[in-house]
C-alpha cells in the first residue's frame, strides 16, 4: 500500500478494487483501481465522498475505525458518479443527523439515484463558499464537466490540500508500484479528455491557491513535486502533444496491413524518428491507443477496406478520438483493399471534421500485399512526417 498518511486529523478511508473486470464497463485495469475517500476530524467531522458499491463493506469498516465512536457531521459530495456516490444513501441512513453537502446540481442528480428525503439535511454550497469545521475549513470551487456537470473540488485551507475529485486520478490500486503518468494519462484522455476547456478553467482557479497536497478520488495522494502533475494536466487539457514521436495505429484483417504498418515503423526508425509507437487496434487496448494518439504529435492510421468502408476497429478508434475532441496533430494514412480500396478516403472524411489536424501526404495504397512501389511511397510518407 502506498503511503496514504495525510495528517493527524485527515485520514484516508478509501478502498482498492483489484477484482473489477472493466472500470466503467469499458476500461481494463490490470492493477485494479482505488476508490478514494477521506475523513476530516475536527470540531465538526466531514466525510469526503463515499466509494463504489463494490467496496461498501471495507469502506464502512475504515470509516468506523477512523471515527472511533464519533459521528460525522457532514458528507461532502464532490461527484455523483456511482464509483464515489454509491454509498450515499447507506451512510445517510446510518448517520441520520449528518448533513449532506453538495451544490445546486448535486441534489437533483442525487434524487435520481436515491430515494431519500434530504430536505432538512442538505447544505447547498456555491462557488468560493467555505464550510468551517473548526481549525479546518473547506472552500468549494465548481468544476463542471471534470468529469460530470455537478463536480466540485474542495480546498482545505489550513493544511492547503486540494480534494480534486476525478482530477489527477489514475487507474491502479494503491498498492501498485508503477509510473504515475502512464496510467494517469490513459485515465485522463479516456475519461476526462473531451473536457479540456473545463480542465483548463479548473487549473486557472487552482493557480490562485497555495496547494501543498492533492487528494484525488482515484490513485495516489500527491504530496511532492506538484508542479510536475499540474504541468502534465496543463499539457493534456490544452491538447498539446506531450512527446515528439509517431504513433502508428493499424486495423488489419489477415495481417497484410499489419506487415505494412510494421515496415513503415522500420522506415521511420531508420530515418531517425524520435520515437515510434505501434498498436494493433483489433487486439491491443483501445484506451491505450487513444492515450498514445494524444501523447504523440504525429499519427499514421493504417486500415484495411471492409464492406466499402473502414475495418470496424479503425472506425471505432477514430470515433473515440473525435468524441474526445482530438486536435492539433499531424496525421498520415495507409489503406489496403483487394478491390476498391476506400479506407483512406473514409478515414480522411472523419479526420477532416476534427480541429486543427494537418493531413500529411502521400497516402499509401496497398492492393492486398505491399510491393516495392508501396515501400517507395512509405519512404515519401516517412520523409513528409519527419520534415
Ligand atoms: Fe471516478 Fe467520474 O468518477
Amino acid at each position: 500500500m502506498k503511503d496514504v498518511t495525510i495528517s493527524d486529523s485527515i485520514v484516508y478511508i478509501g478502498a482498492d478494487d483489484k477484482t473489477i473486470d472493466l472500470f466503467e464497463s469499458q476500461y481494463v485495469v490490470p492493477n485494479g483501481v482505488s476508490y478514494n475517500s477521506y475523513l476530516i476530524l475536527d470540531d465538526k467531522i466531514a466525510i469526503m465522498d463515499t466509494v463504489d458499491p463494490r467496496a461498501t463493506e471495507e469502506w464502512f469498516a475504515n470509516l468506523e475505525k477512523a471515527l472511533d465512536g464519533k459521528t460525522p457531521d457532514y458528507l461532502i459530495v464532490s461527484h455523483m458518479e456511482p464509483d464515489h456516490a454509491g454509498n450515499i444513501q447507506a451512510v445517510a441512513e446510518k448517520y441520520p443527523e449528518m448533513k449532506i453537502v453538495g451544490n445546486a446540481k448535486t441534489f437533483p442528480m442525487m434524487a435520481q439515484f436515491f430515494d431519500m428525503d434530504l430536505s432538512d439535511r442538505k447544505v447547498v454550497v456555491k462557488e468560493g463558499e467555505t464550510l468551517e469545521l473548526g481549525n479546518h475549513a473547506l472552500q468549494f470551487f465548481m468544476a463542471p464537466l471534470v468529469h460530470w456537470p455537478e463536480v466540485m473540488v474542495a480546498y482545505e485551507q489550513s493544511e492547503k490540500i486540494l480534494f480534486s475529485a476525478d482530477g489527477f486520478g489514475k487507474f491502479g490500486a494503491l498498492d501498485t508500484e508503477e509510473d504515475w503518468a502512464c496510467e494517469a494519462r490513459r485515465y485522463y484522455f479516456n475519461i476526462v479528455g473531451k473536457y479540456g476547456a473545463q480542465v483548463q478553467a479548473l487549473l486557472k482557479k487552482a493557480s490562485g491557491l497555495d496547494i501543498q497536497m492533492i487528494c484525488p478520488l482515484h490513485g495516489p495522494i500527491l504530496k511532492e513535486n506538484l508542479g510536475y502533475y499540474i504541468g502534465l494536466y496543463d499539457t493534456w487539457s490544452s491538447y498539446k502533444p506531450e512527446s515528439e514521436g509517431i504513433f502508428i495505429a493499424y486495423a488489419s484483417i489477415h495481417g497484410n496491413t499489419a506487415k505494412a504498418a510494421k515496415k513503415l515503423k522500420e522506415i521511420l526508425e531508420a530515418k531517425g524518428a524520435p520515437k515510434v509507437s505501434i498498436a494493433d487496434l483489433a487486439r491491443d487496448d483501445m484506451a491505450e491507443a487513444i492515450e498514445d494518439a494524444f501523447r504523440y504529435d504525429r499519427v499514421v492510421c493504417c486500415c484495411a477496406t471492409y464492406d466499402g468502408g473502414m475495418f470496424p476497429c479503425m472506425e471505432d478508434f477514430l470515433a473515440h478520438l473525435k468524441a474526445k475532441n482530438y486536435q492539433k496533430r499531424k496525421m498520415g494514412f495507409m489503406e489496403n483493399g483487394s478491390w476498391g480500396p476506400v479506407a483512406a478516403k473514409k478515414m480522411k472524411a472523419v479526420v477532416e471534421t476534427m480541429k486543427d489536424i494537418t493531413i500529411v501526404d502521400p497516402v499509401v495504397t496497398i492492393r492486398s500485399t505491399m510491393n516495392d512501389a508501396n515501400i517507395q511511397t512509405m519512404e515519401e510518407l516517412a520523409d513528409a512526417l519527419l520534415a
